[in-house]
C-alpha cells in the first residue's frame, strides 16, 4: 500500500497491525530511524493536533519536516495542488501529509505520484488517522471490539470524522449507534440514530463530534444545543460505570459537552490526544518501510 487515504483502504488486518505497531512503540518507548528522510506537511485548512502530532511523530522518527501552507506558498498564486505535490516529491520528499478540503481529490493525486500520501483530512471525506488512533484508544481501553457498543453523537452529517469511525468501527465488531438533530443525520453513514438519553445510556463509548460551523450553509444556533443534544453532567450520570467520553476535539466547552466533564476521570479527550503521536509513528513507519 503506498497511501492512507481512507480507513476503507485498509483491511482489518492491516488496521491490527498498525493498533498492534502502535503499542510496542509506546512500550518499547523508541523506534528505527528513517535517516535522510524528509516529511512535507501541507496543512491547507487549520489544525492544532494533527499538524503537530505528525509534526512529533515525524521528529520522534529522525525525519526531517517540511510545513507548506495555504498562505504561504505558491499555491496563492495558482499552483494547483498536483503540482505542489509533485514539486515537493521532485525536490526530495519522502511523505506528504495533506490536510485539505476538497473530498476525494487526494485520490487522484496519489494515483499520479510515486510520493506516498496520508490523507490528515479532506472536507466532509475521511480522516484516516483520527480514526485510527480513535481504534487505538478504544483497543487500549477494552482489548478489542467485539460487542462494544459505541455512540456517535453530534454533527454526524458534516463529519469526516464519523464517516471514517462508524464503519471501521463496525467491521471490527463494535455496535454502532447515532444521535443527532435532525437536519445533521446522514442516513449515507447510517440509519441507526436513537435520542441523545437512550445513546449515552447504552453505550460503552460516547464519541461527540463538534458542530462543524465551517461546513455549515446557515449558522447553527449553539446556545440551547448541549441541553437538547450534548452531554450534559446530567446526562454523564447515567452513562455505564466502565463507559468512557471521547471527542476528536477541538472541543467546545458548554456546547457538545459540558467543560467539566472534558477532564472528568472517564473523559479519554487527552488520552486520544497523546495516542495521535503513537499512531502516526506506526502509519508512518509502515508506508515508508513498505510494511502495510
Ligand atoms: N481532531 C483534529 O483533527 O484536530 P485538529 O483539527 O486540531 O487537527
Amino acid at each position: 500500500m503506498k497511501d492512507i487515504l481512507s480507513m476503507e483502504d485498509l483491511t482489518d488486518a492491516q488496521i491490527y497491525q498498525l493498533l498492534e505497531t502502535a503499542e510496542k512503540i509506546e512500550s518499547e518507548g523508541s523506534f528505527p530511524f528513517h535517516d535522510q528522510k524528509y516529511a512535507a506537511n501541507l496543512f491547507l485548512e487549520p489544525s492544532t493536533r494533527t499538524k503537530n502530532s505528525f509534526f512529533i511523530a515525524e521528529r520522534r522518527l529522525g525525519m526531517e519536516v517540511m510545513d507548506v501552507s495555504g498562505s504561504d506558498s505558491s499555491l496563492t498564486k495558482g499552483e494547483s495542488l498536483y503540482d505542489t505535490v509533485k514539486t515537493l516529491y521532485t525536490i526530495g520528499a519522502s511523505l506528504c501529509i495533506i490536510r485539505q478540503s476538497q473530498n476525494g481529490i487526494l485520490r487522484e493525486i496519489a494515483n499520479e505520484v510515486d510520493v506516498p500520501i496520508i490523507n490528515a483530512g479532506d472536507g466532509t471525506g475521511q480522516h484516516p488517522s483520527q480514526s485510527l488512533l480513535d481504534l487505538y484508544t478504544i483497543y487500549q481501553e477494552f482489548g478489542g471490539f467485539t460487542g462494544i457498543k459505541v455512540a456517535i453523537v453530534g454533527d454526524i452529517k458534516h463529519s469526516r470524522v464519523a464517516r471514517s469511525n462508524g464503519k471501521a468501527l463496525e467491521r471490527l465488531g463494535a455496535e454502532v449507534f447515532y444521535a443527532s438533530k435532525p437536519e445533521w443525520q446522514d442516513d449515507s453513514i447510517s440509519t441507526n440514530y436513537l435520542s441523545i438519553d437512550q445513546a449515552v445510556e447504552l453505550a460503552d463509548v460516547v464519541m461527540l463530534l463538534r458542530i462543524q460551523h465551517e461546513r455549515h450553509e446557515q449558522k447553527a444556533e449553539s446556545d440551547s444545543y448541549l441541553e437538547a443534544f450534548g452531554l450534559t453532567e446530567e446526562r454523564e450520570k447515567k452513562m455505564n460505570k466502565n463507559a468512557i467520553i471521547m471527542h476528536p476535539a477541538p472541543v467546545n466547552r458548554g456546547v457538545e459537552i459540558a467543560g467539566s466533564l472534558v477532564e472528568a476521570p472517564r473523559s479519554r479527550i487527552f488520552t486520544q490526544m497523546k495516542n495521535g503521536v503513537t499512531i502516526r509513528m506506526a502509519m508512518i513507519n509502515a508506508l515508508l518501510k513498505e510494511e502495510l
